[in-house]
């Protein structure tokens, strides 16, 4: 960090103006230090929804909104997108740089190596109704994954921050696989070595014990990339749970299933199941203008579900990625008509064509296309919104890892604006009216 000049503060109460360093990070806005605010002029500042607020430094994505730029250690999201896969990303966001082949081999094995959980974890399924939402199940499991690993649970050592991070990534695909196949009613089945990340998924979602599964490449391909899309996103609402849980010391495992139950919300990582159940809802192109209506009225709570985003006032890159994928993956599969698909490409340009959105700058986000192409993969709805888990646990535990391992950090604890009652004295109840 850069210290680049002084901000000056006049409060208008007398005192001389108090003085606050700008510091420059290497892109993107410069911050003002305010840390001292409160200690010298006895004022917090009032940012609900941290619309102008920095919680952290870090040096892991950056995104520019005005710019649709989102770069996971400085390399281009369509760069990574495009000439990875989502283990190469992984150590990226872990190590900092992409690994060399031996390096790549070396993780690829290393995650292979705690793909499979505590056999009595599966017990923990059966405590749940069948038709429990599977976000519910993971929120629960992972949580749960605290009561199996004692022996690395010193968040002071980098070693045992290092191996939960791995534990993390290699089991929540498994961890996800088993929640929807509780769901169903059938066997969970165990991971498979000699498959890569997408393709281990895919097997554990859709094999069964009855006879042999292969997935096909392009899907696997078109799943490996949909995890490298929602790997990391900056300082996010779920990201930033995990920080502030991590903040207090919390176990790793209890502070992703914080990151989980946020994640889950329909204006975060719940917006792709949103989506297509709002997609089906319209169900034909006859109806868009109808909805589009109720997404502009003022006193209609409706949303357009993967349109909107607190920071992307331009396309968001990660959905013109996805509407690729998307392209991909129906041909591949023959549902180049697919009636979802054509509905959400005329929704998108019917809206983006629209004053209101244009205007308010909402453009599609990362959830827009994703869940239909998840659909197309043959995931069900309700687990989506646990595929954009499974895929956000690398950020997750990488943000966590640099903020426990920055000498700097302390317990996070905002303070408010109190607007309740003055100080007043009890009366008796009997003499209360
Ligand atoms: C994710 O933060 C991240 O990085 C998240 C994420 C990640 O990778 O971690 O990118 C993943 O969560 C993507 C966002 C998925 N959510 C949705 O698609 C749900 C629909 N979108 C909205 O709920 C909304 O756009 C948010 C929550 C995403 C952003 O909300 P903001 O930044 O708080 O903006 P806002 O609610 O203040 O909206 C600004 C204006 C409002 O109108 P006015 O009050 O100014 O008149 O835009 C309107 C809103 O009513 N608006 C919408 C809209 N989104 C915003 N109007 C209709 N449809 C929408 N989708």
């Amino acid at each position: 960090m850069e210290h680049k000049r002084n901000a000056i503060l006049d409060l208008g109460n007398g005192e001389p103006p108090l003085e606050f360093p700008i510091l420059a990070g290497t892109m993107g806005p410069e911050v003002v230090d305010i840390r001292t605010l409160y200690k010298r002029g006895r004022v917090f500042t009032y940012d609900p929804g941290f619309m102008s607020t920095a919680s952290s430094s870090s040096s892991i994505t950056f995104i520019d909104g005005d710019k649709g730029i989102l770069l996971y250690r400085g390399y281009p999201i369509e760069q990574l997108a495009k000439q990875c896969d989502f283990m190469e990303v992984c150590y990226l966001l872990m190590n900092g740089e992409l690994p060399n082949i031996a390096q790549k081999a070396s993780f690829d094995k290393t995650i292979k190596d705690h793909t499979m959980v505590h056999e009595q974890l599966a017990r923990f399924y059966t405590g749940f109704r069948r038709d429990a939402h599977p976000m519910a199940v993971m929120v629960g499991v992972v949580g749960a994954l605290s009561a199996f690993y004692h022996d690395a649970m010193d968040i002071s050592d980098a070693a045992h921050r290092e191996l939960s991070a791995v534990r993390l990534v290699a089991k929540l695909p498994t961890i996800t696989a088993m929640a929807y196949k509780y769901n169903i009613g059938q066997p969970f089945m165990y991971p498979r070595n000699n498959l890569n990340y997408a393709e281990n998924f895919l097997h554990m979602m859709f094999a069964t014990p009855a006879e042999e599964y292969r997935s096909n490449p392009v899907l696997a391909r078109a799943l490996d990339r949909i995890l490298i899309l929602h790997a990391d996103h900056e300082q996010n609402a779920s990201t930033s749970t995990v920080r502030l849980a991590g903040s207090t010391g919390a176990n790793p495992f209890a502070c992703i299933s914080a990151g989980i139950a946020c994640l889950w919300g329909p204006a975060h990582g719940g917006a792709n199941e949103a989506c297509l159940n709002m997609l089906e809802e319209i169900g034909d192109e006859s109806r868009i203008g109808e909805y589009i209506a109720r997404a502009k009225d003022p006193d209609d709570p409706f949303r357009l579900m993967g349109f909107g985003h607190r920071v992307y006032r331009n396309f968001d890159p990660r959905a013109t990625l996805m509407r690729e994928t998307c392209h991909e993956v129906l041909n591949e599969l023959g549902l180049r008509d697919d009636r979802l698909f054509k509905l959400a490409l005329k929704l998108e340009k019917i809206a983006l064509e629209d004053e209101y959105f244009i205007s308010k700058k909402l453009y599609p986000n990362v959830d827009f296309y994703s869940g239909i192409v998840q659909r197309a993969l043959g995931i069900p709805v309700s687990m989506f919104t646990a595929i954009f888990t499974m895929a956000r646990t690398v950020g997750w535990v990488a943000q966590w890892s640099e903020m426990i391992a920055d000498p700097e950090y302390k317990i996070g604890r905002p303070r408010q604006l109190y607007t309740g009652a003055a100080t007043r004295d009890v009366i008796p109840i009997a003499s209360r009216l």
